[in-house]
């Protein structure tokens, strides 16, 4: 099993996703601003992993704060938080995990030092919990995917995987379960285009676990479901409004469309942590926009002539209506009937 964020004694150890497939290499972080550049620039990626990731940013900037006072700890803290809070404003999971860290480090009573201690035991909690709910999602997923036919051919976009979460992943810890149920016949990953991360990473992943995959560049999916040769798509979420649109991997969108048009189930599956029911519909979703050099060169080779404009948001946002369910680690909802669920049922609302 592929864990990406991992704590070492008194430092975490990012599986550095930028070097991936090249070069499996783990960058040492024991700086609250050197987490954040990894989140930034893509070391580490993934809603959850990023959760993950921003939660021992959290206690590493604790350790940096040199007072006993705790008012001003809890100042000091607030601004690593907002530090943190910079780095990839689409995934909600990051804002989560840095509400969670703050909230314990008010509600502890104590010296600072045993705040800083408490800090640490968190982040610990949401790595292990993060870790569950992708194996419960999975196996909710596995509920709910096709009967028929009996071995499936799933399509993926971008990587959910262990990778892009504590480890098992989401719509990879679906496909996971599936293949685990043996009920998978094969995976077809687009590559997601411009960072690749379905080539790059999803591929990767694939191979370690013996999944069998096929890489199609995204262009590609619509003629291999008018071929019949896909029977659900399953993808990952960054973030999932309070009416089921969910922003994911730019391209998500016009996967679910056509997936439409050929009648083939979609799912999302996300942990309720990236459920942000604070914003009604996916118009309210921050989406990020990246640097133009990711649509105008691979590696260090331009391909497009200067001069030209770019336009390359990272995400899209998936209206509910094309998705099928949306799979959580406490059961599968269609996307019209999340809010509706947490309302009934306080015990399964997402909260820090
Ligand atoms: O830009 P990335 O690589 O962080 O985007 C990742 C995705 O869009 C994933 O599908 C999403 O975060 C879910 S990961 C379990």
């Amino acid at each position: 099993m592929l864990y990406p964020v991992v704590w070492r004694e008194d430092r975490v150890a990012l599986i550095d996703q930028n070097r991936l497939p090249r070069e499996y290499t783990q960058v040492e972080i024991r700086r609250s601003d050197d987490m954040a550049v990894a989140i930034k620039t893509m070391i580490v990626r993934g809603a959850p992993a990023i959760g993950v990731a921003a939660a021992y940013g959290m206690y590493l900037g604790a350790r940096e704060i040199d007072t006993r006072d705790r008012t001003a700890f809890l100042e000091r803290l607030e601004a690593i938080g907002q530090m943190l809070r910079e780095t990839r404003p689409t995934a909600v999971n990051l804002f989560w995990a840095i509400e969670r860290m703050l909230k314990v480090a008010k509600e502890t009573p104590g010296s600072v030092e045993e705040v800083r201690q408490i800090l640490l035991e968190t982040a610990h909690t949401v790595n292990r919990e993060d870790l569950q709910t992708c194996q419960a999602i999975g196996d909710r997923g596995l509920e709910v995917l096709p009967q028929t036919p009996e071995k499936l051919r799933l399509l993926t976009h971008c990587n959910a995987g262990a990778l892009a979460t504590a480890g098992y992943g989401t719509a990879l810890g679906v496909v996971r379960s599936a293949q685990t149920a043996n009920r998978l016949e094969r995976l077809y990953a687009d590559e997601t285009r411009p960072r690749l991360q379905g080539a790059k990473l999803t591929t990767w992943e694939c191979l370690q676990d013996g999944i069998p995959v096929t890489v199609i560049t995204d262009s590609m999916a619509a003629h291999c479901m008018k071929q019949g040769m896909v029977d659900a798509v399953v993808v990952g979420a960054d973030r999932i409004a309070a009416n089921g649109d969910t922003a994911n991997k730019i391209g998500t969108y016009s996967l679910a469309l056509v997936a439409k048009a050929h009648d083939i189930p979609f799912f999302v599956a996300a942990p309720r942590s990236t459920v942000d029911l604070s914003l009604g519909d996916g118009s309210q979703i921050p989406i990020e926009e990246r640097d133009p050099s990711e649509i105008y060169q691979i590696g260090n080779t331009r391909l497009v002539p200067v001069g030209a404009d770019f336009y390359n948001p990272a995400f899209d946002v998936t209206p509910a209506d094309l998705i099928t369910a949306i799979v959580t680690e406490v059961g599968a909802f269609s996307p019209d009937r999340l809010c509706e669920a947490f309302e009934k049922d306080a015990s399964i609302a997402p909260s820090p």
